[in-house]
């Protein structure tokens, strides 16, 4: 779908949509319209339910006495209500309708509200509705003409068309990130494996990014014996990826990002039930989140370092699988007992936080990783959890949540809790006692990172969606992205 930016006409053939503000005060567009139509729009509300109320739509198809094929009606809520997530959601919402029907063309008109310009709520809009318009249907060859979109073009008209233009255009690029990265994740796991995943990436060079990809041999010669011992039961060789993102002065320490890349999680050896593991294709979130994250980055060029490692691996069960029981050396040094081979995120971000660690000497750290079922329980699908050894760091994250819409809730560490991963034989053991499971995970994590200022996010929650929001169809959710490229925007950027 194609997206720009026009100064506003009303003699478009295909939809057009207005905006109409609370208490169903029409804006100066939609009074236009309803002055050529004889009065059609104030008959149509008049007849409607619709209040204007922020986000509300009307569809009012072959309205009389004008050349449109329909009026859509955009409430726009009380003069504060706008601000840049609120334009989003509206934008992406507004999409949804569109996409829907027979046109093939919209035009959105978007005027001064009272807390955001015209110019950059036209692009706030246009950013939400590039993120709804995402689909994946590669794999559907019986997709009915019917059920597919017919809508090609959206033009935002907008008095200020090249302001609006020049404020979409890094928007535009991480629209792209958060697209490839919902594409990895939504990919199935014969498809995305370690080896596939990297070479998918490779082409991000392109972008001006610097690309590694380590093999078994370099892994080894490494020591990542925690990675390592995860992969092993899998015929795919496991990789690691690590982009270089050098937009900020030379030699700044960066900032890393890292990600779990478990491409398929059967459980290995402690395999999951069936029900379990239907989802686990996904279990590569966060490495994609990371992938996306640095495409967002080097693609609007932003102004700052970062380096992304992502560790790849299937999970699998098999004669050459790792046993409940098996202790492994990773890279750190530091040995761990695996007790349980489907706690195996954990032992994969051991070996590549450590490395980001040891290599880059980064300013400060974020992982992502759908890293335990028992996030979702205490948080459900809202939120991303949190854990921080560092309260700026927690205090910029959750400003970032709070602008981007991807909200993070910070959960505690601390000592009691790390006391459950010692073992009687190693230095850890990769499970606890079963409960509070998702700081156990974590604690284990900073075991593997230094004194670097650090945050654990657990996505289990937030990577796939099973319903529609408005900036985010269902299926993969791209989360992460927008947030840290925000983080990155107003901590290093500034
Ligand atoms: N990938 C899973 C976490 C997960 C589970 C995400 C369900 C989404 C839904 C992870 O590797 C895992 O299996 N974690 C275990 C940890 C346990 C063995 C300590 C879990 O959450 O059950
Ligand atoms: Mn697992
Ligand atoms: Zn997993």
């Amino acid at each position: 779908m194609k997206f720009s930016f026009a100064e506003p006409d009303f003699g478009t053939r295909g939809a057009l949509a207005v905006g109409v503000a609370e208490g169903r005060k029409l804006g100066p567009a939609a009074k236009r319209l309803d002055q050529r139509s004889g009065g059609a729009i104030a008959r149509a509300l008049a007849g409607s339910k619709f209040t204007g109320k922020l986000g509300e739509l009307l569809d009012l198809p072959g309205p009389s006495g004008l050349p449109q094929s329909r009026v859509v009606l955009y409430g726009l809520g009380k003069p504060a209500d706008l601000v840049e997530g609120k334009a989003e959601d509206l934008g992406g919402g507004l999409l949804a309708l569109l996409a829907a029907t027979p046109d093939k063309t919209a035009a959105v008109v978007v005027e001064a509200g009272a807390g955001l310009a015209a110019p950059r709520a036209a692009a706030h809009m246009a950013y939400g509705a590039r993120l709804r318009a995402y689909r994946f249907d590669k794999y559907r060859t019986k997709l009915k003409p019917e059920d597919r979109s017919k809508l090609e073009r959206v033009v935002v008209m907008v008095e200020g068309a090249a302001a609006a233009q020049r404020a979409f255009a890094p928007f535009d690029k991480v629209a792209d990130a958060v697209c490839f990265a919902r594409d990895l994740v939504a990919e199935p796991p014969n498809v995305i494996y370690p080896e596939s995943m990297a070479q998918r990436i490779k082409p991000l060079a392109k972008l001006g990014l610097a690309i590694d990809v380590l093999g078994p041999r370099e892994l080894r010669k490494l020591g990542m014996g925690a990675l390592l011992g995860v992969a092993q039961g899998s015929t795919h060789e496991p990789r690691v990826v690590v982009m270089r993102w050098n937009g900020g002065a030379r030699g700044k320490a960066p900032i890393a990002f890292v990600g779990k890349g478990v491409t398929f999680d059967s459980g290995g050896l402690s395999l999951k039930t069936s029900k379990g593991m239907e989802d686990m294709k996904w279990d590569m979130a966060g490495s994609a989140a990371v992938v996306g994250t640095l495409a967002a980055l080097a693609g609007r060029k932003a102004k700052a370092n970062a380096v992304g490692v992502i560790g790849l691996v299937e999970n699998m069960p098999s004669g050459t699988a790792q046993r409940p029981g098996d202790i492994v050396t990773s890279a750190s040094g530091q040995t761990i007992e695996v007790l349980n081979t489907d706690a195996e995120g954990r032992l994969v971000l051991a070996d590549v936080l450590w490395y980001a660690v040891d290599r880059f000497k980064p300013a400060a750290m974020v992982d992502l990783a759908t890293l335990t079922g028992a996030i979702i329980t205490a948080l459900g699908i809202e939120n991303a959890g949190m854990f921080v050894n560092d309260d700026a760091l927690a205090d910029d994250l959750t400003r970032a949540g709070k602008a981007s819409g991807e909200t993070v809730w910070r959960m505690p560490l601390g000592e009691a809790y790390d006391k459950l991963i010692n073992s009687d034989i190693a230095d850890m053991k990769n499970i606890g006692d079963g409960n509070a499971g998702s700081i156990v995970g974590a604690q284990f994590l900073k075991r593997f990172v230094g004194d670097t200022p650090w945050a654990h996010l657990d996505i289990a929650g937030v990577a796939w969606s099973k319903k529609d929001a408005p900036t985010v169809p269902k299926g993969a959710t791209g989360w992460g992205i927008r947030l840290l490229d925000r983080l990155v925007r107003e901590r290093y950027e500034g």
